[in-house]
């Protein structure tokens, strides 16, 4: 029997279960792609060739990317990250002092005066804003590093500022990452480089933007970085050369844009973390893989 491509099995209505995934990011993300992993591996396994790079224009917490690097589903991957908090996580793990990051997280001992004293320090290193990211990425709602969201409250279990706070775990994946050699991080602009790259056969992007457009404005709420012309993300999408998968909410607007586009496009269905249906839309140039 022939394998089903992406579109046939998300057209299948399965819902992933997260929890058979591996987890590798750091972060906690809000919008994060976990759930996606398997449907990018059934993307992947539609190629005839395996694609050289895997470009992830906005990368936030990286599951994708990270899953490619892992499974090698392409020889290399670049990650671009405008937010500089974020950037500055992703730089510490490939490029900077990953062993003093990965010390801090496991000697810190959790308690609310503790993430007090260093949330409001101003970070000066790389790794100094990278340690105070991920404390606030796990002590924050929602693990949310938007401006203005509060602390956790109750928890997990009751168990407060500390239910999400996993040293240990967050010591293996961040080493297990700067392990890796077949990761590049860029901090910038995702539209700039798609540009840079819109020429290139031998590249797949999967493109997960802030979304701030159409009714639900969800995402100024979630990123700092939440404006983004996203008439000039589907241009430039639509003058790519390399195959791409494009995450968007499922508004009319959205598949308005995606049919003036010519561009196939289906809803898949995802659990959010309240554990509610929902769908997502999956946008490509080409139901064929
Ligand atoms: C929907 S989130 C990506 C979530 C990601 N797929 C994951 O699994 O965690 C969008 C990300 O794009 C970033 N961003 C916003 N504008 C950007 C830009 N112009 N260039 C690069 N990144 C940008 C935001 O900071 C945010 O981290």
């Amino acid at each position: 029997m022939q394998q089903l491509n992406l579109f046939q099995e998300i057209g299948s209505e399965q819902i992933v279960n997260v929890a058979s995934v591996p987890q590798r990011s750091p972060f906690r993300y809000p919008g994060g792609k976990t759930w996606f992993v398997p449907h990018i591996r059934r993307w992947f396994s539609c190629f005839d060739t395996r694609p050289n790079e895997l470009i992830e224009p906005f990368t936030g917490g990286g599951s994708i990317s990270l899953a490619a690097a892992f499974e090698q589903l392409t020889n290399t991957v670049k990650m671009v990250e405008i937010d500089e908090d974020v950037a500055s996580v992703w730089k510490t793990i490939l490029d900077g002092n990953v062993e003093q990051l990965a010390s801090r997280i496991e000697s810190f001992e959790m308690n609310i005066e503790n993430v007090k004293e260093v949330l409001f320090q101003s970070p000066i290193s790389c790794e100094d804003r990278a340690f105070h990211t991920i404390l606030r990425n796990r002590v924050n709602r929602g693990g949310i590093l938007a401006a203005g969201t509060g602390l956790i409250k109750n928890g997990e279990n009751g168990k407060g500022i500390s239910s999400r706070w996993y040293p240990e775990t967050l010591k293996k994946r961040i080493l297990a990452i700067a392990a890796q050699n077949n990761i590049n991080f860029v901090e910038g602009d995702g539209l700039k480089v798609l540009r840079e790259n819109v020429d290139r056969e031998d590249v797949v992007f999967f493109i997960d933007p802030p979304y701030t457009a159409g009714g639900k404005n969800a995402g100024k709420r979630l990123y700092k970085h939440s404006e983004l012309d996203h008439e000039e993300l589907f241009r430039t999408a639509s003058s790519l050369r390399g195959q791409f998968l494009m995450t968007y909410d499922n508004t009319r607007e959205i598949r308005e844009k995606a049919q003036r586009y010519n561009f196939v496009f289906k809803a898949v269905s995802m659990k959010n973390t309240h554990h509610s249906k929902l769908t997502e839309l999956i946008i490509s140039r080409t139901e064929d893989f």
